[in-house]
């Protein structure tokens, strides 16, 4: 048995489509805004919606390390929380800083990763998944969900 995924990669920005483009800006943006005092890792998560809204996240974390949150699930949650009779249709992710080992595209951690999982699950639906960094350039899966073979529970 074999399980392997598919992705694109775009060397830069401009080479997104408008929508695509417009959602990794609001990524971009929302990064600017993490609370990321002790990491100093800013990261934007942009959520964008099929009643053509786009909620973003950004990193939040906290002095007891393990209480702060990623970008993704605040973004995730918050959608979730608010807007659950939409379907997410796309999430970008932008991520860049020392913490990384290159400065290609943030690869979100494995409980955001479960918390995407679950959120295709409650919308019967996937989503599509793109993943941003420092050098500009960009990786799209049509799934989110290709980035976690044989999720737990689903
Ligand atoms: N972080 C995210 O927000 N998303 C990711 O995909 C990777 C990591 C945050 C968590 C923490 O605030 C900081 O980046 C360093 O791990």
């Amino acid at each position: 048995m074999e399980i392997s995924i598919h992705y694109d990669l775009f060397p830069d920005l401009g080479a997104l489509n408008a929508q695509d483009r417009n959602l990794v800006q609001k990524a971009i943006d929302a990064a600017k805004k993490a609370y990321a005092v002790y990491s100093k890792f800013h990261v934007g998560a942009a959520l964008l919606l099929d009643n053509e809204e786009i909620i973003v996240g950004n990193n939040q974390e906290n002095i007891a390390y393990p209480s702060g949150l990623c970008a993704e699930r605040t973004a995730l949650f918050f959608a979730g929380a608010n807007f659950s009779e939409y379907k997410i249709l796309s999430l970008a992710v932008y991520g860049a800083g020392d913490l990384m080992g290159s400065s290609g595209p943030v690869t979100p951690c494995g409980s955001c990763r479960q918390v995407m999982a679950e959120s295709i699950h409650r919308q019967n639906k996937g989503f599509e998944l793109l993943l941003a960094g420092a050098d500009g350039s960009v990786v799209k899966f049509n799934n989110a969900l290709d980035l976690l073979p044989l999720p737990f529970g689903f």
